[in-house]
């Protein structure tokens, strides 16, 4: 498969850059060929425009739409930031995903213009795990991301890895790196839909 890593950190040596890094030598041992979008690095401008209001073509998105066509599986990887996406990604995911090119209708999640590509969001968290599952905050993620945004962009199989205590010993932070790894190395293929 073809894999796209979608960064949002804008700093080369965090630890999400680490996961990004560990993750796509995980896909390489697969066989699996990849591409990174370093969204702060390559300096893409998440701000909605009034062209993006009026669906005029800009050359900066339909670069980011060539490279989602090229992939087979995309990796979104950002830390959370306040039980959210950082504004990089939002905008990213606003501005790239548009309506009439990734989706037309809002009655069904699951309708994509897109074909099914395999999704995974790699989301570092500072908080621990059993905070985030006992106060509410994964299932209002799975809710939000997986059954409100990501199925109308056609992502089938998508799954949500968050990589709690991110922010933890050296000791916790090693394993989540091989978290992210085995997870490039067991990525799903799309799943076909009739
Ligand atoms: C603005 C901001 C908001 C954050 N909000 C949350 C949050 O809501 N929940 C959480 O668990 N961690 C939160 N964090 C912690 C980050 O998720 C954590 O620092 C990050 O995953 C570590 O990755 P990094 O070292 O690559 O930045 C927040 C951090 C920042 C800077």
């Amino acid at each position: 498969m073809h894999v796209l890593t979608v960064l949002d950190h804008p700093d080369p040596n965090s630890f999400s850059a680490a996961l990004a890094q560990s993750f796509v030598e995980g896909c390489k041992i697969a066989g699996h060929s990849t591409e990174c979008a370093d969204l702060h690095a390559e300096g893409f401008d998440p701000r909605w425009t009034l062209a993006d209001a009026k669906g005029t073509p800009q050359a900066d998105i339909i670069a980011e739409q060539d490279r989602i066509a090229r992939a087979d599986a995309i990796c979104f990887l950002f830390p959370l930031f306040w039980w959210g996406m950082p504004a990089m990604s939002k905008g990213w995911l606003e501005r790239v995903w548009a309506w009439k090119w990734a989706y037309d209708q809002l009655d069904d999640a699951e309708k994509s213009l897109q074909r099914p590509r395999s999704g995974l969001l790699l989301v570092p968290a500072g908080a621990r795990e059993d905070e985030v599952v006992q106060n509410g905050y994964r299932a209002a993620l799975d809710r939000i991301w997986l059954d409100g945004t990501f199925g109308y962009f056609g992502f089938a199989p998508r799954r949500l890895e968050l990589l709690c205590g991110a922010e933890g010993s050296a000791k916790r932070r090693e394993g989540l790196l091989t978290r992210a790894h085995e997870l490039g190395r067991t990525l799903p293929t799309p799943a076909h839909k009739s």
